[in-house]
């Protein structure tokens, strides 16, 4: 097993997005087209020789053989030591977990999230840094930058290493450990939240269900949920992760949860329902019939995080996401602590943790977290139900509307159009822009938009700013209607659109959203002009 330095020639479209970079599996094996990124990686980071790596991925397809490559060429590029998920398993939590634990350099997760898998679906690589956090944009850049120029990368090729056995080996210099994925992380759990009382809980006649999706959170969720909190068996659904996901779309939202959703909403659901994506980082919640959305699930945790041991001392702040409803932010005001506003993406939350401003964060697209590891963490968020329900002797619903009640209630949507041809994704989002000038003052029924704006951001901690994230349109009782492009998608555009609105009036708090929205949905559509733009009368998703 030589090292070798091989000459290669640059790809002109590595620039990873939000998270990573996420294209085809046909396109990452294209030749060199991997190892022209991870070098890239290696090159920008600098690690200084010595240094620890942690590797994992979801296990989609083309998991495994791009962890060897990997591996290669971390040892040829210098790394001391590789600590792998057996089988190349490694949530992303997990991983993040692990980088912190381990004092890692960094991790390299190998997922495209939500994204299907296999063959023909997606893959996806993205770096995290040592605080187990994702890599900040000024490193995503320098790696897009040297790819751009890159012409050699160094590797040890057609690697042999036992992927499949908890033990160390070698390749070259490098020590390879393979670990089991998930009892250090499933350890984690249990020193934050009151197993004894979620044991007590799931032994009596609450039933809960877990949509792993044949996705990374299958033998995560079967060792906590399962063997450590005593759920009954089988109260983990499509448990065991496949190349392919089974064929699903491993997003736990309303549409692509349709097995748990069918239960959950059937005859005789059970008093709790969850669901996690590609690499168990998502998470959705729902009680018998009731859905929680992620903006409110961020909100009821920031309001009880003291019944739970782990947050028991209180919170030092919370955030969200531009795009994410303001229902945590009435929460923090009640609670006097501090609240951040960030652009859509984890690594913005990271600094606030580091810097010791947040403790919780979320966003409205299935995540929530909190500073025990640098991502979004969705069996952590499930637990953490879990904890409340143990603890209030309340479902679902009901502590859900007991928050209503103290907060009032944000109705909240977003509505997802996509596969757009980004021309007409363009268009749409340079209208809504167009349109900034005239529109403060402009009444539209009940509404009145007191301003518009490209939302920008100041990184508090580092002071770097982070412009073009989003066009909102704020109406003088705090409605907003955003329009924003997706920065995670393969093919086309997705063109994202959230709405919210605040009802105080407790007796209007079973309406359904989609119903309280009404207005603003019209009031978007005539504004963007989107219908005639993309030709699409409805989005294609709608959460
Ligand atoms: C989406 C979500 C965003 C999340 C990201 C990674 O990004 O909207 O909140 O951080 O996936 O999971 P988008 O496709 O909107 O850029
Ligand atoms: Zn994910």
């Amino acid at each position: 097993m030589p090292e070798k330095i091989v000459e290669t020639t640059p790809y002109e479209d590595q620039r990873p997005g939000t998270s990573g970079l996420r294209k085809k599996v046909s396109v990452f094996r294209k030749k060199n087209y991997l190892e022209n990124f991870v070098q890239s990686i290696f090159d920008s980071i600098n690690a200084p020789r010595g240094s620890v790596l942690v590797l994992g991925g979801d296990g989609r397809f083309y998991n495994i053989e791009a962890i060897r490559i990997i591996l290669g060429m971390a040892a040829a590029n210098g790394f001391d030591r590789a600590i792998v998920g057996k089988g190349g398993i490694l949530s992303t939590p997990a991983a993040s977990h692990l980088i912190r634990k381990r004092g890692a350099y960094g991790g390299i997760i190998l997922s495209a999230s939500h994204n299907p898998g296999g063959e023909h679906g997606d893959f996806g690589i993205k770096y995290n840094s040592e605080n187990g956090g994702p890599a900040p944009e000024k490193l995503t850049e320098a790696i897009y930058e040297k790819s751009r120029s890159i012409s050699r990368y160094r590797i040890v090729e057609e690697v042999e290493v036992d992927l499949e056995n908890i033990g160390e080996s070698k390749i070259g210099e490098m020590t390879v450990e393979v670990i089991d994925p998930v009892s250090g992380y499933a350890d984690l759990m249990e020193s934050l939240f009151d197993f004894a009382s979620i044991r007590h809980l799931l032994k009596g006649d609450f039933r809960i269900r877990f949509d792993a999706m044949h996705a990374v959170t299958g033998p995560y969720a079967v060792e906590i949920l399962e063997k450590r909190l005593g759920a009954k068996q089988g109260s983990v659904m499509n448990s065991i992760p496949l190349p392919d996901f089974g064929g699903g779309h491993p997003d736990p939202n309303l549409t692509y949860a349709e097995d748990l959703v069918k239960i959950m909403y059937g005859e005789k659901a059970p008093d709790f329902g969850a669901a996690s994506d590609g690499d168990g980082d998502r998470n959705m919640i729902l009680g018998g019939r009731f859905f929680v959305t992620p903006s409110d699930s961020l909100a009821v945790l920031a309001a009880n995080a003291k019944l739970v041991p782990g947050y028991q001392d209180g919170l030092l702040g919370v955030a969200r996401s531009m795009p994410t409803s303001g229902a945590v932010d009435r929460v923090a005001s009640a609670l006097g602590i501090p609240f951040y506003e960030t652009p859509t993406g984890w690594k913005f939350f990271g600094n606030l943790m580091d810097a010791g401003r947040v403790t919780l964060c979320g966003e409205e697209s299935f995540g929530t977290g909190s500073n025990h590891v640098r991502e979004k963490d969705g069996l952590w968020a499930v637990l953490f139900w879990l904890n409340l329900i143990a603890a209030k002797r309340m479902s679902v619903e009901e502590i859900m509307h007991e928050h209503w009640k103290t907060f009032g209630r944000n109705f909240y949507s977003r509505h997802d159009y996509e596969d757009l041809p980004l021309e007409s994704a363009r268009k749409v989002m340079e209208a809504v822009e167009s349109r900034f000038r005239d529109l403060p003052g402009t009444v539209f029924g009940k509404y009145t938009v007191l301003h518009c704006d490209d939302f920008s951001y100041k990184d508090p901690v580092d002071g770097s700013l982070s412009r073009g994230q989003g066009l909102r349109i704020v109406f003088t009782d705090g409605s907003r209607i955003v329009h924003r492009l997706s920065g995670t998608g393969t093919s086309g555009a997705t063109l994202r659109v959230y709405l919210e609105c605040f009802e105080s009036n407790a007796s209007r708090h079973k309406l359904d959203a989609q119903d309280a929205l009404s207005e603003l949905i019209a009031i978007a559509k005539g504004i963007s002009g989107i219908e005639e733009k993309t030709g699409r009368k409805e989005p294609t998703v709608i959460t």
